[in-house]
């Protein structure tokens, strides 16, 4: 089994190969291009935890994927992640002056900009998939779909929206829970079927199926985790600034459940997720990690 150590070697060593894949879609000859590009770069190298290419990889490693195989579409799913942020800081929607511990995008290009560095990594991702040396036609089509709908107005798009019309408008639990399951669970669920999907087992196997269930209740855990530690931690621990859901007068977990509470139902979700995968996860890293990002302080 994993131990801590192993697990955090990792998760560097899986951001490297994530950050010299990606190098190659964010560059251009062309200088009339540049500040799209800058922008883009500026966004996408200024760190991250690289959560979701690492549940890309090593949910293909589980059952035996090559990494090679997976790169593109881990790839791509960290693009549509990074474009997320770019918009969600915007203005019109958070209105965030700090990200990944750097002024927000549009602080930096201005809003045009910034709008138009997350309209291109989103479609960037796509290309970066559509022309992945290596992949199977078959295989380039089940992820783009897996992506399309995972990013798009039945995914993280459609809980965006909920997230703005919570604003001032205190929803129930139940839509609460909707909302992250779409804003922040699409996006990991996609992470994890990727895997799937680049490891040869579509939908309809029992393969999937465990990653799928894994997929939704750590990405759960995910957005409880990140709306306690918007009250809880700081701007320099967390790259970002704390209380945004408060000045935004968003429903959050922490409208619901005290930071204790809130942690129960992550651990008791965590446990579900680790005790569908193990069965898998020989070397326990799916089941590690899912601890991992529970633990987690920023
Ligand atoms: C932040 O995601 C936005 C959410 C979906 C909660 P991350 O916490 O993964 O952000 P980075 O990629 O590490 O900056
Ligand atoms: C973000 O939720 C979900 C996205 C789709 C980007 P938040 O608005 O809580 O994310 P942070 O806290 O700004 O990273
Ligand atoms: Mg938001
Ligand atoms: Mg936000
Ligand atoms: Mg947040």
């Amino acid at each position: 089994m994993i131990n801590e150590k192993e697990l955090l070697s990792l998760i560097s060593a899986n951001k490297a190969l994530l950050e010299e894949y990606a190098e190659k879609f964010l560059f251009t000859d062309d200088a009339s291009l540049r500040t799209v590009y800058d922008s883009m770069n500026y966004s996408f190298t200024a760190g991250g935890k690289r959560v979701r290419p690492f549940l890309a990889i090593e949910s293909a490693k589980i059952f035996g994927g090559a990494v090679d195989i997976v790169l593109p579409a881990a790839c791509a799913i960290e693009m549509i992640h990074t474009y997320s942020l770019i918009h969600d800081d915007l203005p019109c929607m958070d209105d965030d002056d700090l990200r990944r511990g750097k002024p927000t995008n549009h602080r930096v290009y201005g809003e045009a900009v910034a709008v138009l560095a997350g309209d291109a990594l989103l479609t960037e991702a796509f290309s970066t998939v559509a022309d992945a040396y290596g992949l199977s036609d078959s295989k380039k089509v089940a992820l783009i779909s897996l992506l399309a709908g995972c990013a798009g107005a039945r995914g993280m798009i459609g809980g965006q929206l909920v997230d703005l019309e919570s604003e001032g408008n205190r929803i129930p639990l139940e839509t609460l829970q909707k909302m992250h399951s779409l804003k922040t669970g699409q996006l990991i669920r996609a992470s994890c079927l990727i895997g799937a999907i680049c490891a040869d087992y579509g939908a309809g196997t029992p393969q999937y199926a465990a990653l799928d269930t894994y997929a939704r209740k750590i990405g759960m855990v995910f957005q409880i985790v990140d709306d306690i530690l918007d009250t809880t931690s700081t701007a320099e621990v967390l790259g970002k600034n704390i209380g945004s859901d408060r000045e935004n007068d968003k429903t959050t977990y922490m409208s619901f459940y005290s930071v204790s509470e809130a942690l129960d139902v992550a651990r008791c979700l965590t446990n579900e997720a680790i005790s569908v995968i193990s069965p898998y996860d020989t070397n326990g890293v799916l089941s590690a990690f899912a601890s991992y990002l529970l633990n987690r302080e920023f």
